[in-house]
Order: structure tokens, then sequence, then C-alpha cells
């Protein structure tokens, strides 16, 4: 259930064998008489399989989303950053900025590795309060709480190598100071201590961390997000375990005019379609302990390529979530040249009862539509990298949707009745021989028994993001296909099993 050692162990980086995308090249032109030099400038943002609506870095080495804050009308949107290759590397906190939550802006670095190791996955608060006491003149913190992980540690065999440590800005995040006094909390000998998700628990007039801690969830609380006391642990008999518990989140979301408690835990491997997934539980939370409302296992995504998924902090009543586009399985491989790896579309979360169980749905964000074209082409052979869709179709009945280019590459979304499931087959999307099993088919439920099913789809140069029943069932699939999958046709079991409903191409953000 532990890590394999290699997830954490560095590689030597490709990135010096690879000339590095935005840099100017110098060509040498002996197109007249007399040599000359010509300038190419290579747009990193158009270089293949770049997705056109999600963010990703410029350059380098991403993986999860981290520190997720909305202040005074900006999105902050960190993550794993290794600056110096495209494959994982010592952790740093890259950092973007966004006012709709899909124009970003990369940012300088905000947190180095330093004496107490790499900055692994955390998360940020604003302290209106000023209960940590790093305001000064009027001026509110974000405080970043994060897992310092000590390489060192880990290489000599210790247990404690992973501790909790808090930053704080002053300046809405362009610059950090760390705590004098760091880690804040202490490893008791846990290999695997990782990745605090904090949130402000107004009933106990208190911080609340979740802490990923081995098999389990461990909940700490704290009036000054300084000195934390161990409330509770959660999981260790719950849920999925086929891998290590990563990247919690807790928050409270109401529904039927009441309160409940959705808690997320991605895990690694063992997620739906193997390797990396992330489940959730839908409960009560007390201030101190979680309790589940039921014991079915959910996941938020069913697809390959939704990991390490949070939600942003100080939104008021909404609750959008990111995810880790890539999976632990292939992320180190996958063939982009000068960046590794996206974020998911950011999502809106509500709650749904089907069946007397409570279930989280997601939506793309209301945002993405302001990137329609206008008018909407109405058959769709266009040839366009990225683009959002709507079927309806007849769930008593199997359909698919074929996404398809020119080259003879497609991805086939569909639904299987006998199974009862939906399905991404991206077998025959493009490359796919650089991991073995990427070229797969991968399963997600149907969770209502309405006969009617309605169809969201999100196509990106490299990726389909499906929500299917409202957000009620999401699968987030990558792939690499030589030229954009933009022709799209339908087929049934049934003369009119499925129609498209809409169509729009969508403007790139970059
Ligand atoms: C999840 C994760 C976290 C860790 C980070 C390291 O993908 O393994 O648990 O903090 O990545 O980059």
């Amino acid at each position: 259930m532990r890590l394999p050692a290699s997830r954490f162990a560095i590689r030597s980086p490709l990135t010096s064998l690879v000339p590095a995308l935005g840099t100017v090249l110098l060509a040498a032109c002996l197109c007249s008489a007399s040599a000359q030099t010509a300038l190419v400038v290579e747009d990193p943002y158009r270089e293949a399989f770049r997705p056109q609506i999600h963010f990703s870095p410029r350059e380098k080495w991403m993986n999860d989303p981290n520190g997720l804050v909305y202040v005074h009308g900006v999105y902050h949107l960190f993550f794993q950053y290794y600056p110096h290759g495209t494959t994982w590397g010592p952790m740093h906190w890259g950092h973007a900025t966004s006012r709709d939550l899909l124009h970003w802006r990369q940012q300088p670095i905000a947190l180095y590795p330093d004496s107490l190791g790499y900055i692994f996955s955390g998360s940020a608060v604003v302290d209106s309060n000023n209960t940590s006491g790093f305001g000064r003149n009027g001026k509110i913190p974000l405080v970043a709480i994060f897992t310092h992980h000590d390489p060192e540690g880990e290489k000599k065999g210790a247990s404690n190598y992973q501790n909790e440590s808090i930053a704080y800005s002053l300046d809405e995040g362009k610059t950090w100071v760390k705590y004098r006094h760091n880690p804040v909390l202490k490893n008791p000998g846990i290999k695997d201590f990782r990745d605090p998700k904090v949130i402000w628990y107004a009933p106990g007039n208190k911080w609340v961390m979740s802490l990923a801690t081995k098999d389990r969830i461990s909940f700490f609380s704290s009036a000054d997000l300084k000195n934390w006391k161990k409330e509770s642990e959660f999981g260790a008999d719950k849920g999925a375990h086929g891998g290590v518990w990563e990247c919690p989140d807790l928050f409270p979301l109401t529904f039927d005019g009441k309160t409940w408690w959705v808690l997320f835990v991605s895990i690694n491997p063992g997620g739906p379609n193997g390797g990396s997934g992330t489940q959730y539980f839908i409960g009560q939370f007390d201030g101190s302990r979680f309790t589940p409302a039921d014991e079915q296992t959910k996941w938020i995504d069913y697809g390959p390529d939704d990991y390490a998924g949070v939600t942003w902090s100080n939104t008021g009543n909404r609750r959008i979530f990111l995810g880790w586009m890539s999976n632990w399985n292939y992320a180190n491989e996958v063939p982009t040249r000068s960046w590794r790896n996206a974020m998911t579309l950011p999502r809106e979360l509500r709650l749904r009862k089907e069946d007397n169980t409570v279930f989280l749905c997601s939506q793309p964000v209301k945002e993405l539509n302001a990137l329609k074209l206008h008018p909407p082409a109405a058959l769709p052979d266009s040839g366009a990298s990225q683009y959002i869709a709507g079927f309806r179709a007849d769930a008593t009945k199997d359909f698919s949707i074929v996404l398809s280019n020119a080259a003879g590459e497609s991805l086939t979304i569909g639904f299987d009745k006998a199974s009862d499931r939906y399905y991404i087959d991206r077998r025959h999307a493009g490359l796919a021989a650089f991991h073995q099993g990427f070229a797969a088919t991968s399963y997600a439920p149907r969770l209502t028994r309405d006969s009617k099913a309605t169809l969201t789809l999100v196509v990106d140069a490299a990726s389909a993001e499906l929500f299917a029943d409202g957000g009620l069932t999401v699968m987030t699939s990558i792939f690499f296909p030589a030229k954009p999958l933009g022709r799209i046709s339908l087929h049934s079991a049934s003369p009119d099993g499925i129609r498209q409903v809409s169509w729009s191409e969508l403007k790139s953000i970059w």
C-alpha cells in the first residue's frame, strides 16, 4: 500500500536533451546568395498536444494543484512544479493566476525547496482575522500550509521525513516568507504523512486540517495555524485501499436545506480504471470527527486522468474543483515536448440524491460559456481542436459518439446497456506506445435509473471530459492524436437513440 520508492525518486531530466520550448531559435538560413540569419520564434502554446482551454505550465513538469485560493477577484493556482525538467523532480510550488478560471497567467515560482526539503502538496487560506499574527499594518495574510519532504531522510530510511510547514504572503501571493519555526506539525513516524488541506471551521472558531496519513485521513485543529492538535482519524476500514491515500479535501455543501460534508481522498494506485483516482465520501463533520452517511465507494471522476483534485477556498457559496489531468502510471512518459501535464477544467460541484444516496455532481464552470465561438456551427466536421457538445440519448440501448480525424484516428465514448456502464475507448486515438496499457478502454457506472441520458462533452487538443447525467458520472481521458479529433459521428442501436443538441468550438485561452 506504500508508494513505490520510484514515485519520488528523481530521474535524470530529459530536458537537457530536448531544446526548451519558448526559447528563441537562431537558424542559419542559406536561402539567398549572402548567408543570412533568421530569427524563428516558436509559440510554446501551439506545440503539439498543447491544451488550448486547460492550464498547462509554459514549460517543464507539473503535477497536483496546490493552494487553490480566491482573493480579491483573482483565482490563485499553485501547483507541484519542477522547473528544471520535464519529469518529476525536487518539488517547488509553481503559481498561476486568473480572473475567470480559464485565462491563466503564469507567475514566478512561489515556494522553493530548502533545508527542510522539497515543497510537496498543500493548501492556502485567507487568514482574515490574522489568527496567525503574520498580518502587518492591516494587511491580511495569505497562509500556505504544505508538506516539507526531506529526501535525505528518505534516503537514510527514516520514517519521519514528511512534516507540515507554513509560509505567508502579505502581497496576495506574489512573495512568500516561510515561518521561522517550521515544521508546525511534526511527523510521529508515519512514512506517508502529507498534503494538508486546511479550512476555517466557523462553528468551532478554529482551523481544521485534513492530512493524508498512509491509509487514512487524520484531522487536526488549530487556533493560529501554528499549533495543531489531533482530533480524529477516518478511513482505515472505509473506501478503496488499493494504494496509499493522498491529497484530501473536506468541505461543506448545502443540499435539501441541510449541510453535508464531502471528503475527497486521492489514491494511487487503486483508481477505478487503474493507477491514480480520487474517491469521495459524503457525511457529517462535527469539527472533530467525520462520519460517512453510507458505505458506497464513489469516485469524483471514473476516467484515468483526474488525480489529486481539490477545491478553491474562499469562494463563498461556490465550490470549484480542479484536478491534475494525468495518472502516475504514465505521467512521466506522455509524449509532450517542452512541458508535461495539464489540469482538468475547473468544475463546479453540487449534491444530488439518487435512490436515497447523496452523490456529488460536477459540471464545467459556467465561465466556460464565454469561450464559445458564435455563431455555433451546426454539423461539426470541423477539424476543430477544442469544442463543447451536448447530447441526448436513450439509455435503454447502447450508443456511442465517435470523435475522429483525417489520419484515421478515433476516440469512442459510449454507453453499454448490458453492463450499465459508460466508457471511453482510446485504443485508436493516437500515440500510445510510450506506456504499455495506455491504449485501453475505461469504464464508469451509470448512477441513475432515468431512461434518458444527457451528456456534455468537452474536447481539447489531447483530452476529453465527459459529464454524463448532469455530472453524476464523470470521465476524463487524455490521448495524443496526430491531428485534432474534430469530426463527430453518432451511433446507436435504436433509430433515434442519440442526438446532438449543441456544439460550439471554443476559443483558445492562450
Ligand atoms: C500526489 C502526490 C502528493 C505529493 C505530491 C508530490 O500526486 O504524490 O501526495 O505531495 O504528489 O509531488
